[in-house]
């Protein structure tokens, strides 16, 4: 089999990373996936920073519409960002007859209905693991690991952010701006981070979630969303000593009237184990009817992490492909079984 041929849009902290992982990992990678999976071009906004890492070896340039409409591309992974220029590029790449890999969990939640039809009338797949939960496959896990399960409810830590903040104000009593600053240098924060700090991020992720747990489309605007921007250290002090920690929470329940979806902070009781997430660990809890509660934790964000997704959704895309070449798989966003608009 010929190698599968991929073009990186991005080279920011998770291209990077896809791009170290990749060449580390190649060929347990390529076993895995059955053919080698190649990164045959790159287009980014600063060429000249990914040409420091990959040197001269294929085409690195910016121009980001030349590589959507690529012919010799079989799978674009699109780590751009933002909810305007991302949209295009995905839907050019898809209307071209593209496999999309994206972590980009605002253009999901905000345009996902539009591109899972597209990809659908397409026969491409689109897949989003790295767009929640950075490191942890929780995509996968919900949609093929808890197959079985009618999913009661989710609830977890789905901002590394926010939980880096609360954890360092909390144990090194530093102020709120400072924690800001240093999750940003270590590449967790969102290139506008009021969407980490005011919750926006976890709503997206919460919205892509639901989609997956309860075979929804993507509903962003129900979900309630209240950050942490507000909280003062007397709050997370007060919370100590009641034995509580305080955790942004994203939570998607079944009711019988409908789904809720809210983001806020809550209080945990320090015994709880979802409590001792610190830093930028991330945790998800669901429960299904069959399973009942299961968790799953790992770096929420991060180079390599989020790397870490991106690179198990290329394989899964590549296998998919290379068992079906005429693409007639099921895209890998949600299982289309209720889709009725019953959130509340
Ligand atoms: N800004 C996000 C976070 C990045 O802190 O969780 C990972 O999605």
């Amino acid at each position: 089999l010929k190698p599968i041929r991929v073009g990186l849009l991005g080279f920011g902290v998770v291209g990077s990373g896809t791009w170290n992982v990749l060449a580390r990992n190649a060929e347990e990678i390529a076993r895995r996936a059955g053919r080698q999976i190649e990164i045959v071009r790159i287009a980014t906004r600063t060429p000249s920073k990914a040409i420091d890492v990959v040197g001269d070896q294929i085409s690195v340039d910016n121009d980001l519409h030349a590589l959507v409409n690529d012919p010799s591309i079989d799978i674009v992974i699109e780590l751009i960002g933002g909810t305007t220029l991302a949209r295009e590029l995905v839907l050019t790449a898809i209307n071209n007859g593209k496999h999309v890999i994206t972590a980009n969990k605002a253009l999901l939640a905000i345009h996902g209905n539009e591109i899972f039809k597209l990809a659908s009338d397409k026969h491409v797949m689109v897949a989003f693991e790295a767009a929640v939960a950075g490191g942890i496959p929780i995509i996968k896990a919900i949609r093929e690991g808890l197959t079985a399960n009618r999913i009661q409810w989710v609830a977890g830590i789905i901002n590394g952010t926010t939980n880096f903040i609360l954890t360092e104000m909390r144990e090194k009593g530093l102020p709120f701006a400072d924690v800001l600053k240093q999750a940003q240098s270590l590449g967790y924060a969102e290139a506008d981070p009021t969407f980490d700090i005011e919750g926006v991020d976890a709503a997206h992720k919460l919205t892509l979630l639901a989609s997956i747990a309860f075979g929804i489309p993507v509903q962003f605007d129900k979900v309630y969303v209240e950050g942490i921007s507000h909280l003062a250290p007397e709050d997370i002090e007060a919370a100590d000593r009641l034995n509580y920690r305080i955790k942004l929470l994203g939570l998607a329940i079944r009711r019988e009237t409908g789904l809720e979806l809210r983001v806020h902070p809550c209080l945990v009781p320090k015994h709880k184990l979802i409590a001792s997430v610190e830093g930028v660990m991330n945790a998800v809890m669901v429960k299904g009817d069959a399973v009942q509660e299961t968790l799953y934790y790992g770096a929420g964000a991060g180079s390599e992490p989020t790397a870490s997704a991106v690179v198990a959704d290329l394989v899964d895309v590549t296998r998919l492909h290379t068992a079906d070449p005429e693409h007639r798989v099921p895209h890998l966003a949600f299982q289309a079984d209720a889709l009725a608009d019953y959130t509340i």
